[in-house]
């Protein structure tokens, strides 16, 4: 008796989803991408993960997970008096490379040019720690206490959005949630709570983009 050949599902092959991830920090969000792949929650495969910093811890649960990684910064583009368009062709080319079909921001920190976001137009995705509106930047939880215990707030949030041009942190919304603000609250049990929202929004939010939702 002939054995039947292991044929794969050409459809599924081709439905799973290249991320590109980008971090500069701890990537407990790159963490929750590399368990819901694992725990077949998201229909996707992260091709490499890249930092512009070298002691990014992210880049070490990368490694662990059997992710490429590539170390990207930006001081030697500096000192050698290379503006930051030159960093983001090179970062640009680097990742393509890999051939994402989605590029996603986990904590990335550098604000991205349009000589970045023209190689992956609507395929580059943010995530930030706040609402769609409020509090653009790298100090958006801090921002957000300081506002809740001036009264100006009463919550906060984190959202997931793409990212087509230059401005900071805006852009067509894929997802958001709200976060609690409590009266003793300091910046790092805010962040600490947005982080756990933030780890189950950005699954959702990819798994809205990548089956077209
Ligand atoms: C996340 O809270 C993300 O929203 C924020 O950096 C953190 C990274 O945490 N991004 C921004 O502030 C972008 N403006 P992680 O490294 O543990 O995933």
């Amino acid at each position: 008796m002939r054995a039947e050949p292991c044929i794969l599902n050409p459809v599924s092959e081709l439905m799973t989803a290249r991320l590109a991830v980008l971090i500069s920090g701890n990537g407990s969000n790159l963490q929750a991408l590399i368990d819901a792949i694992r725990y077949r929650a998201l229909d996707a495969e992260i091709v490499v993960v890249a930092s512009n910093r070298k002691d990014a811890f992210g880049l070490q649960r990368a490694t662990k997970a059997g992710i490429p990684t590539r170390y990207h910064p930006l001081k030697p583009y500096r000192d050698a008096g290379k503006d930051r368009q030159t960093y983001d062709a090179d970062l640009a080319r680097l990742l393509n490379e890999y051939r994402p079909d989605w590029v996603v921001l986990a904590g990335w920190m550098h604000i991205l040019s349009d000589v970045f976001l023209r190689h992956f137009p609507y395929r580059v995705v943010n995530l930030h720690p706040a609402l769609p509106g409020q509090f653009p930047g790298a100090n958006a939880v801090a921002e957000a206490l300081a506002a809740f215990q001036a009264g100006a707030i009463k919550k906060t949030g984190a959202m997931v959005h793409l990212v087509p041009d230059e401005e900071v942190d805006a852009g067509p919304v894929i997802a958001s949630e709200e976060v609690p603000i409590y009266p003793h609250d300091t910046v790092e049990t805010l962040a600490n709570r947005i982080h756990q929202t933030e780890h189950g929004l950005l699954v959702q939010a990819l798994r809205r983009l990548i089956e077209g939702d």
